[in-house]
């Protein structure tokens, strides 16, 4: 049995004062809804003011990115020791890291292993672009996605798998959720080859791309779909907490 998940991907949004007002909005409501991990992800800049908000609170703190070394001469990153006391996953390899930061499958790789080092929860975001997915090559992309993230890591026990398709990011343009229940399939297919059966039916897998309250319910209606990590919905705080509410009636039946 798979624990649904909502988490929701602020990006480079809120100042302190902004994340804090949107915290102490959804953290009463979200705190009614069981029976799915809650997970935020704001701005580093923010996560020290609401891990203290949301203390004895359900809703569990998530960073947007993450340098791979422990410490040292490396100006303006974070390391994961230092995340370590102050959140519980990481967002590794946002398809906006990719195109905007230049991260690749061996940076993306170096992160993982480093953050799974520090015992930390990596959301692993892999997806195909738009000229891709129409030249019929989306498994392909991602099947070698996953080779590159996951060389070297043993047992990916505590990883989650976002699947981001690139062309549905910000777009309002959701990918088709049948199409999706079938190419999650196809994601905990490869994970079961390349670790065991065990490994992937218990691996959390979920959609990213275009998610808002009026949608998330045909997705998370699909089986192999966990739930979501949702990105510009995840800033009003009625519309996350119905996100969150409709997983978790609909996967909790
Ligand atoms: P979106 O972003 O929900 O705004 O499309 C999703 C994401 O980038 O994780």
């Amino acid at each position: 049995m798979r624990v649904p998940m909502t988490a929701g991907n602020w990006k480079m949004n809120t100042t302190i004062r902004e994340a804090t007002d949107l915290v102490s909005e959804m953290r009463p409501l979200l705190d009614q809804i069981e029976n799915i991990d809650k997970v935020i992800c704001p701005p580093f800049i923010s996560l020290a003011a609401v891990k203290e908000l949301i203390r004895g609170s359900s809703i569990k703190l998530g960073a947007q990115n993450v340098y791979f070394e422990e410490e040292g001469a490396y100006t303006g990153e974070i390391s994961p020791l230092m995340l370590a006391d102050l959140c519980e996953f990481i967002i590794i390899g946002h398809s906006e890291r990719r195109q905007y930061f230049n991260e690749t499958g061996e940076l993306v790789n170096k992160k993982i292993l480093a953050v799974l080092r520090a015992g930390l929860k990596p959301i692993l975001c892999i997806g195909e672009r738009l000229e891709e997915n129409e030249a019929g090559k989306t498994e392909e992309i991602l099947a070698e996605q996953l080779r590159l993230s996951l060389a070297g890591v043993d047992y990916p026990r505590s990883l989650i798998i976002a699947y981001e398709p690139v062309w549905a990011i910000g777009t309002g343009k959701a990918a088709n959720s049948k199409q999706t229940n079938e190419t999650i399939g196809f994601i905990r297919c490869k994970i079961a080859k390349l670790y065991s059966d065990e490994i992937a039916q218990n691996m959390r897998i979920l959609y990213g791309g275009s998610i808002n309250a009026d949608n998330i319910a045909e997705f998370v209606q699909q089986p192999e779909i966990d739930g979501a990590l949702v990105g510009g919905a995840s800033l009003k705080a009625t519309e996350f907490v119905s996100i969150v509410k409709q997983t978790s009636q609909i996967k909790g039946r």
